[in-house]
């Protein structure tokens, strides 16, 4: 455990941000968003890591390597909120804070969305504030780990 790295992971299609259905997304891209986190992080003395994979296994194993060097996880596990098993199991595995972000409201949207298996092991979950969640979930995280 590295006490100021945060891991930050963006699931399946998230890759496409700012030409994604951006009525939906919005506009904004990942490479953005991960800049907006970094740089927020740093305010606050953390490096972040991020990730962004539209595999399931690789999602996992980035989880899992975490255990060793972060202080704590915020994910978008995008359609495998709603199906993976494996990736709740990682997160519960590491024994890490897990902050789990939609930037859409899943609850506002059709009903295979409602539920996440990441929700049931995240700490904190954000919803429906678009890009600015992710940044929501840093401030989160900074305040909830040793200064
Ligand atoms: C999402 C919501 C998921 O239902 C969807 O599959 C995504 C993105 C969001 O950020 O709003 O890919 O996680």
């Amino acid at each position: 455990m590295t006490d100021r790295r945060l891991l930050l992971v963006n699931g399946p299609n998230l890759n496409l941000l700012g030409t994604r259905q951006p009525e939906i997304y919005g506009a904004t891209t990942l490479p953005e968003i991960e800049q907006a986190v970094s740089t927020l992080a740093a305010e606050f003395g953390f490096e972040v890591r991020a990730v962004q994979s539209n595999h399931e296994g690789a999602i996992v194993d980035a989880v899992q390597a975490a255990r060793a060097d972060c202080a704590g996880i915020i994910i978008n596990p995008a359609a495998y909120s709603h199906t993976s098993v494996a990736i709740a199991d990682a997160l519960s595995a590491v024994e890490l804070p897990v902050v789990e972000v939609h930037l859409s409201n899943i609850h506002r949207r059709e009903a295979f969305r409602h539920h996440s298996y990441v929700s049931a092991v995240a700490e904190t979950v954000i919803a429906g504030a678009g890009p600015a969640g992710y940044e929501y979930a840093v401030r989160y995280l900074a305040s909830r780990l040793p200064k």
